[in-house]
Formats: C-alpha cells, sequence, structure tokens
C-alpha cells in the first residue's frame, strides 16, 4: 500500500516556533477514483505566512487546525493518473505541501511547464513570491522609472524579485539584509545600487539616509519595526511605503513600542498601503510575461536555499526566522 508522510502542527507555538511544534504522521493513500491523480512532491515551501497560521489570532489566512494536515505550497509529479489532462509524469504546482505526496481532483493543481525554469522556481521567484514583489512594486506601490526604491529583507525570495524588478524599470535600488554575502549577492547579482547589511550597519536611519540622500520615493516594506521607522524618517514627501510584510514582528510576544514616527506619514504626507497577494492573482498573466522575458534578457537571477529531507520541514521554516536562506528557501522532498 502507498503511503503518505505529512506533518502536523501539535501545538501552537508561543514566541519563535521549536522543532517540537511538529510531528509527522503516516496515511495511506486512497485508491484513485475516476478523474484523480497520485501526486509525488518534489519540492515544499516555507513561507513566513505560515507563522500567522500557527496561532489562533484572527487574520486573513485561516489557522491551521491542531493534529491535523497542514497546507502550503509544493511541487509535485503524477505517480498515477486517472485523468486524461494530467498524465503520469506531469508537474503540478498545488498547495498540497507539508507533505510528501497526494490523490487530488484537477481543482486546485496547477500544470508546470519545464521549459519555464527548474520547477521549484514556481514557489519563488515565477510564483507567490515573485507576484508578491510585483503587484507590491508596480499596483501598490506606483512606482515609476527614475525613483529612488528601498527594498527591506531583500535578499529573499519576494525582496529578490522585487530589487530587480525595480532596476528593470529604471530605478535606483536600495537593499537591506541580515549578513555581507547576501548583501554582495544583492550587489553582483540582483544588481542593486546600494546593499546595506542592517546587523552591521549601525543606525540604520543614518544609513538609510546615506544611501538616499534626496529621500525615498517607494519603500516595499517586508520586516518592519526599525526598518520601518528609517524608512518613514528618510521618505520624500509624497512618498509611498508598499507594506508587504513585517516579518521581524511575526514571533512577538508584546507589541513592543509601536511605530514611534507615524508623524512622518503626515508631515511628508505619505501613502503607506499593506496588500495581500491573494487578492491579485488577476494580475498573474501580466507577471508572468514580464517575468519570462527578464529571463530571456538575463535580467533575472535567482538563487535558492534547498534543504534536504522531508523531515527537515520544521528546521527549513525555523531558518526563515534567523536569515538561513538566500533567495526562496524550500525542501527538498524527492528525486
Ligand atoms: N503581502 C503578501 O501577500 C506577502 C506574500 C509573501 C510574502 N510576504 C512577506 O514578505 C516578506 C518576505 O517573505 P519571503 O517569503 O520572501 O521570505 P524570505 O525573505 O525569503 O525569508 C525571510 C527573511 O527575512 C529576514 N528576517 C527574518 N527575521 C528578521 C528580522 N527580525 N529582522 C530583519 N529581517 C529578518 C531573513 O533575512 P536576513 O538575513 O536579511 O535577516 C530571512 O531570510 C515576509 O515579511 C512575508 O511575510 C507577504
Amino acid at each position: 500500500m502507498t503511503m503518505f508522510r505529512e506533518f502536523h502542527l501539535i501545538r501552537r507555538p508561543v514566541g519563535l516556533p521549536s522543532v517540537d511544534d511538529f510531528r509527522i504522521a503516516e496515511r495511506p493513500a486512497a485508491p484513485l477514483a475516476e478523474g484523480e491523480v497520485r501526486v509525488r512532491n518534489l519540492f515544499l515551501s516555507v513561507d513566513p505566512y505560515m507563522r500567522g497560521r500557527m496561532s489562533e489570532a484572527k487574520s486573513y489566512a485561516t489557522p491551521y487546525d491542531l493534529n491535523a494536515p497542514m497546507s502550503g505550497g509544493a511541487v509535485g509529479r503524477v505517480e498515477e493518473s486517472r485523468h486524461p489532462a494530467l498524465p503520469i509524469g506531469t508537474l503540478v504546482l498545488s498547495a498540497h505541501g507539508w507533505c510528501d505526496g497526494f490523490v487530488s481532483g484537477a481543482k486546485g493543481l496547477a500544470t508546470i511547464d519545464p521549459a519555464d525554469g527548474p520547477p521549484q522556481a514556481h514557489l519563488g521567484t515565477l510564483g507567490m513570491p515573485g507576484l508578491t514583489a510585483y503587484v507590491g512594486l508596480t499596483e501598490i506601490g506606483r512606482l515609476a522609472a527614475g525613483e529612488t526604491v528601498l527594498v527591506t529583507g531583500a535578499a529573499g525570495a519576494v525582496g529578490s524579485v522585487a530589487c530587480q524588478i525595480a532596476k528593470a524599470r529604471g530605478c535606483r535600488v536600495i537593499g537591506t539584509a541580515g549578513t555581507d554575502e547576501k548583501a554582495a549577492w544583492l550587489r553582483s547579482q540582483a544588481g542593486v545600487d546600494h546593499a546595506i547589511n542592517y546587523r552591521s550597519a549601525g543606525n540604520l536611519r543614518k544609513a538609510f539616509a546615506a544611501a538616499a540622500p534626496d529621500g525615498i520615493d517607494l519603500t516595499f516594506e517586508n520586516v518592519g519595526g526599525d526598518h520601518l521607522e528609517a524608512a518613514l524618517a528618510n521618505a520624500k514627501t509624497f512618498g509611498r511605503v508598499a507594506i508587504c510584510g513585517l516579518i521581524s514582528q511575526y514571533n512577538a510576544t508584546d507589541p513592543g513600542h509601536g511605530l514611534r514616527n507615524v508623524r512622518d506619514i503626515l508631515t511628508r504626507r505619505l501613502t503607506v498601503r499593506g496588500f495581500i497577494v491573494s487578492d491579485h492573482g488577476a494580475r498573474r498573466d501580466a507577471f508572468l510575461a514580464e517575468m519570462r522575458e527578464m529571463i530571456g534578457a538575463g535580467a533575472m537571477r535567482w538563487t535558492e536555499t534547498i534543504v534536504d529531507g522531508f523531515e527537515r520541514m520544521p528546521e527549513a521554516f525555523l531558518g526563515l526566522f534567523s536569515g538561513a536562506n538566500l533567495g526562496k528557501m524550500v525542501v527538498r522532498v524527492g528525486p
């Protein structure tokens, strides 16, 4: 009998999660009904938003149930099929993550064209994180050629794409990241004009002021906290801030000091707008067209951090909060 392994969340983390908050369960694969396929996952995604789903707090995504299968992005290969449009060998993108395989109908499965790049790119640059970067810059941030753009959390899945889209559209780009290695990657591969290692930069307000002496037109915010305060303090009058994520706050157990310089939003007449990518699925075709063009022109580089082994999913997930990844963090489940 074919067996699948899947992760369950067994308790709600307080603060930083631990690997003991998860356990692996086994379940037999159901026999296929007409129109169904059995998929073996190849790559699983770990994403910061999953931290929110581990909590019961009301948010835009439903909380994970305890002691139940968890969902998330996954790329897999059809290994048995009773669906004519999904023959054996078809690569599919699904939300059946945190498990090594599943049985499903065609609904919720998107076929992947191998010509687009390695399959796991559909979890990163060509997938949800890439679309997030695209939507945040274009629809939310309304970026224009010649502007100065700050991308915080710039060396991750979303940030690395945001930097390159902004460069391709003729902007001057400043990126922040947590190590010198990441800052070097941002300069040499993503082509940013100024990369700041926020851990060694000292006062971030001063570091942003030095990188953008005339001010920042658009901030693409992934981090929050001191990064966001420093971005507001260096925004141009009538500047914009697209709030994509606040990863520095996701494990916080108290509200902290909050934003101390909301006044800058008033005095500089800033537009600050949050967004969630799932509201912008209609932009997917335009995004993919721009990505294919950029990749073809050599203007979109990406790297990824691959953790090998299904059982290491929690470790990979936790790595997002310690900065263990350069580019998209994925877990390789199978060959
Ligand atoms: N709005 C949406 O629809 C949407 C969709 C996808 C993602 N997001 C958000 O976008 C952001 C990036 O997501 P991603 O998937 O691309 O993750 P990622 O950037 O690939 O990985 C997370 C990175 O965050 C940085 N980080 C972690 N804790 C930090 C802290 N306390 N201070 C500063 N940096 C910290 C780490 O890099 P360093 O080494 O640089 O610290 C880490 O590598 C997250 O905030 C996420 O929630 C939003």
